[in-house]
């Protein structure tokens, strides 16, 4: 091909691909997004969460997002603050809402944990890595989520809803982590969840 047919092709393509660059480029237009803004209050933008006390949901497996959403909705997930919007997801559609979540590039927390707290951590969670991988990513497929880099406050806290059976009572899958959780001392704990929020 002589330069200037491909010069032309090159202008041709750059033109052709124009429309469907800026179709993409407003958040609005990502499928989902108008079902999952009221989510951005406490969420942060796309699901980045950057407070302590709420999870990050960018990439979370959606069949763990729609179990947590039917938990907090039947109160098996006890939550003030979420059982009104879990109902208002379910109303929505939460495939939809489940797949915009899943969609989105996770940030991790920058709130970084006191590294002495991080390398105390390591050690007790040896034993979850089994289920959470060891790097803190999860098994999708087992309906396992992240931990690396939620934030330290929120996976404490359900580390403690957990060991206490407070969250999702009953549950079978969960009746093997909550029988590990049981003896480890909730100062350990707080490392453990140190160490996950440190982990990217
Ligand atoms: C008023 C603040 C607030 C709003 C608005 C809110 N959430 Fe939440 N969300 C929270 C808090 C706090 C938690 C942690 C609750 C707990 O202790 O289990 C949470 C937890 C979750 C979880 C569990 C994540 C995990 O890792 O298990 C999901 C899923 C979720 N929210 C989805 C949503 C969606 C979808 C919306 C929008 C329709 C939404 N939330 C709106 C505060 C909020
Ligand atoms: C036998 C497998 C298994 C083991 C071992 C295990 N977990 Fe889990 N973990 C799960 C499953 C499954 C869930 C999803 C809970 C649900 O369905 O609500 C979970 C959820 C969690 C959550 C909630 C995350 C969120 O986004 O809300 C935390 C925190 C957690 N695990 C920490 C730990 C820690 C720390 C250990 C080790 C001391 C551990 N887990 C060991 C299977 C396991």
């Amino acid at each position: 091909m002589s330069r200037a047919r491909l010069g032309l092709l090159l202008v041709l393509l750059v033109l052709l691909g124009a429309p469907a660059v800026s179709r993409a480029a407003g958040p609005l237009d990502q499928p989902g997004y108008a079902k999952a803004v009221t989510c951005a209050a406490c969420h942060g933008a796309s699901g980045n969460s950057r407070s302590e006390a709420v999870p990050i949901l960018a990439g979370l497996p959606p069949a763990y997002f729609k179990k947590a959403i039917e938990d907090y909705a039947s109160g098996k997930r006890l939550s003030a603050e979420m059982e009104p919007f879990a109902k208002q997801v379910k109303l929505l559609g939460v495939d939809e809402v489940a797949a915009f979540f899943a969609a989105q590039r996770r940030e991790p927390t920058p709130v970084r944990p006191e590294r002495a707290a991080v390398e105390r951590g390591r050690a007790a969670a040896a034993q979850c890595a089994s289920c959470h991988g060891p790097e803190g990513q999860g098994d999708a497929a087992k309906m396992v989520p992240a931990l690396a880099g939620q934030p330290a406050a929120y996976i404490r806290n359900q580390l403690l809803l957990f060991k206490a059976d407070k969250r999702s009572p009953g549950d079978e899958p969960l009746t093997k982590m909550k029988a590990i959780l049981k003896p480890i001392p909730d100062a350990t704990l707080a490392d453990v969840a140190a160490y996950y929020s440190s982990l990217r």
